[in-house]
């Protein structure tokens, strides 16, 4: 029998309630499809930091790295607030991502039809319908540049933060692009800031090299202004969104919302080999922690990108999708995604409807 060992992170927040749901469904479809998961669980973010003095402890980096996925719940929230930026528990999850090599972010932003009525955008914008895969360079750019401050006394009084890429950093980005899209409907649209930036000069002619390897992919360009604001006008243009770290970052967030289910979007970071990280995109919640009324969907959606992703269980993964969309049409809904007045359900309560669901 396959044998998967999985790095649970919980994190911080509604984290550990997430997290205890999604390894429930996990258990369950490992008896279904007839494979093992062996699951070992360390501290990552503000948990971490208040247990080890720090928000990636190596201990749990190396943990990760014996393993075959990672799944992990949120980190921060306001206890950490204060700290200086490298203390905080959102720098574990930048050093988790770099440590790991994990340079490629995927985040779909699917509305599910459902969900229709959730999302902020009137009915004409949504006709084609929302089906996006974000794929976001995860470990170089702006976040990895060079940095810099100036101090006068303890006053800041000049900083600066450094766009970098090498071709190499790009290359591999975009044959992830081209090969998620050759799966979907090969369309690959790059999004950078070509009129200004030298570094979006430089990506946008080595995704036009790389794409000359896909013949059947259709590759189109757009600055991230002009793509912000296409996101809210007309989302359905989109397959694959190829860009750089910043931008993956603020579109990704602006193409979760237009699903109006944050709750829902689930997040795979991947590098060379299988290993990955798999996460939701919504983050900590702290104000509705330990209260069992989080929405696990997205967690357990992230789920089945591992399983599709870092372990080929494909047919266990589609299970667990479809159970989640049968929970939706069935009616039932989380706190977060509830409309026309459904009473809603708790997390627990999902977590069991999808086992009932995986059951049938
Ligand atoms: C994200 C988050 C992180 C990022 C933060 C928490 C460091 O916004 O995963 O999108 O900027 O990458
Ligand atoms: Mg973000």
């Amino acid at each position: 029998m396959k044998k998967y060992k999985i790095a649970l992170l919980p994190g911080d927040g509604i984290g550990p309630e997430i997290i205890e749901s999604a390894t429930q469904i996990l258990q369950r479809v490992a008896q279904i499809y007839k494979f093992q998961i062996e699951m070992c669980q360390a501290p990552i973010g503000g948990h971490a930091i208040d247990t080890l003095g720090e928000p990636l402890p190596n201990s749990t980096l190396e943990l990760c790295k014996s393993c075959n996925a990672v799944l992990m719940g949120a980190v921060g929230g306001p206890k950490w607030d204060l700290l200086p930026g490298n203390h905080r528990p959102e720098a574990g999850l930048l050093k988790i991502r770099a440590g790991l090599g994990l340079f490629a972010n995927l985040r779909p932003a699917v509305v599910y039809n459902a969900l229709k009525n959730a999302s902020p955008l009137k009915d004409s914008a949504l006709a084609n319908g929302v089906d996006i895969m974000v794929i976001r360079e995860l470990t170089g750019g702006i976040y990895f540049g060079q940095r810099k401050s100036v101090h006068i006394g303890n006053k800041c009084v000049y900083a600066y933060d450094t766009e970098e890429y090498t071709v190499d950093e790009i290359v591999r980005i975009a044959h992830v692009a081209f090969n998620i899209a050759i799966k979907r409907r090969k369309r690959v649209c790059s999004i950078d800031k070509a009129n200004v930036l030298e570094s979006s000069r430089l990506w946008r002619q080595t995704v036009a090299d790389v794409a000359k390897e896909y013949r059947d992919v259709e590759l189109s360009t757009m600055y991230v202004d002009n793509a912000a604001m296409q996101l809210v006008r007309n989302p359905g243009q989109f397959d694959v969104i190829l860009t750089n770290n910043i931008f993956g970052d603020i579109l990704s967030d602006e193409a979760s919302q237009i699903t109006g289910s944050i709750g829902m979007l689930p997040s795979a970071s991947l590098g060379k080999g299988k290993l990955g990280l798999y996460e939701p995109i919504h983050g900590s919640a702290p104000d509705i922690a330990g209260k069992n009324i989080a929405n696990p969907m997205a967690t357990i959606l992230s789920v089945a990108m591992m399983l599709r992703f870092s372990l080929d269980e494909c047919e266990a993964a589609e299970r667990i999708e479809e159970s989640v969309t049968a929970l939706l049409e069935l009616g039932y809904r989380t706190a977060d995604i509830t409309s026309d007045g459904i009473e809603p359900i708790r997390t627990t309560d999902v977590t069991k409807k999808i086992l009932e669901l995986l059951n049938k």
